[in-house]
């Protein structure tokens, strides 16, 4: 097993981390996912959230996203991760940046029930994080249970399986940590079993190869520096990791899909 976000959460603040963060996505929110910046652009409007938004974000790693958006629109937002160097980074930026009033973060495993009353939150999202977590009905439940009515609602998943993938790929794809492979409809039935209805979804297995590659070219500019932070083994074995991402999606082996849904009952 290698490490990739207690590396990449406990070195946040540092150079060649940061640095390759913005050759990866441009645009700097701390990220360790496949969301290109675009994407990240689109998330407000998709969710129609405004200074009066109150927003529920599953899996904000180091918080960077959500502080973004915090500022950006001035709406109240909770972030919530099982990582606990991710949400003390996240907690020290906020104050950083005067964005306490407005932000709140906290260590909490989604695959227990959601730590809030229900009809909380105008808004909940989730940026690959759900392929990581244990009981995917049940949490979907509980985001249901959470939004207020007409809540909006969006969550990607990049282990949606398109094609044949051997258990040598599967062994490297997993090899950072806990996850689920889902087959193609599978999300799309399990938001319908959590009364999500008219589902919409969009195919972004193309971020997902461009910013595997780009991540991964990043790092390997930075080798030394990297080494020196993670060591050699880890380096190496986050690198293949990262190869495999982009040969299995850019074959489209593998498929990274976001899915959108209101609360509408
Ligand atoms: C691929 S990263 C995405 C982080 C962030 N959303 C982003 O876009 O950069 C997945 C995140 O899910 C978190 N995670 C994994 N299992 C979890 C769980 N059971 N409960 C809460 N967070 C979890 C990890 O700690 C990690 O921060």
């Amino acid at each position: 097993m290698f490490d990739l976000y207690n590396n990449a959460y406990g070195n946040y603040a540092s150079d060649p981390y940061r640095q390759v963060r913005i050759e990866t996505y441009g645009q700097d929110f701390g990220q360790t996912s496949w969301v290109t910046t675009e994407e990240s652009l689109e998330i407000p409007q998709l969710l129609d959230l405004g200074p009066d938004s109150s927003v529920l974000e599953i899996g904000c790693g180091s918080g960077g996203y959500a502080l973004y958006l915090a500022e950006k629109l001035g709406c109240q937002i909770v972030g919530v991760d099982i990582n606990e160097s991710g949400i003390r980074s996240a907690k020290e930026i906020a104050q950083t940046r005067a964005l306490g009033s407005r932000t709140r973060f906290e260590q909490c495993d989604v695959s227990k029930n959601l730590p809030f009353d229900d009809q909380t939150f105008d808004a909940a999202f989730s940026n690959d994080v759900l392929c990581h977590v244990s009981g995917r009905l049940d949490l979907l439940v509980e985001m249901f249970r959470v939004l207020k009515p007409a809540g909006r609602m969006l969550f990607s998943d990049a282990l949606v399986i398109g094609g044949m993938i051997s258990a040598e790929e599967i062994a490297i794809r997993s090899s950072i940590g806990f996850y689920f492979y889902s087959p193609p409809g599978e999300n799309e039935r399990l938001l319908e079993q959590a009364r999500f209805p008219q589902v919409r979804t969009a195919d972004t297995t193309e971020n997902a190869a461009r910013i595997s590659k780009k991540w991964h070219d990043a790092r390997e500019k930075r080798k030394a520096e990297l080494v020196t932070a993670e060591g050699a083994a880890n380096f190496e074995g986050l690198q293949r990791f990262l190869s495999c991402v982009h040969t299995l999606t850019s074959e489209r082996r593998l498929l990274r899909y976001l899915y959108f849904a209101c609360k509408t009952s």
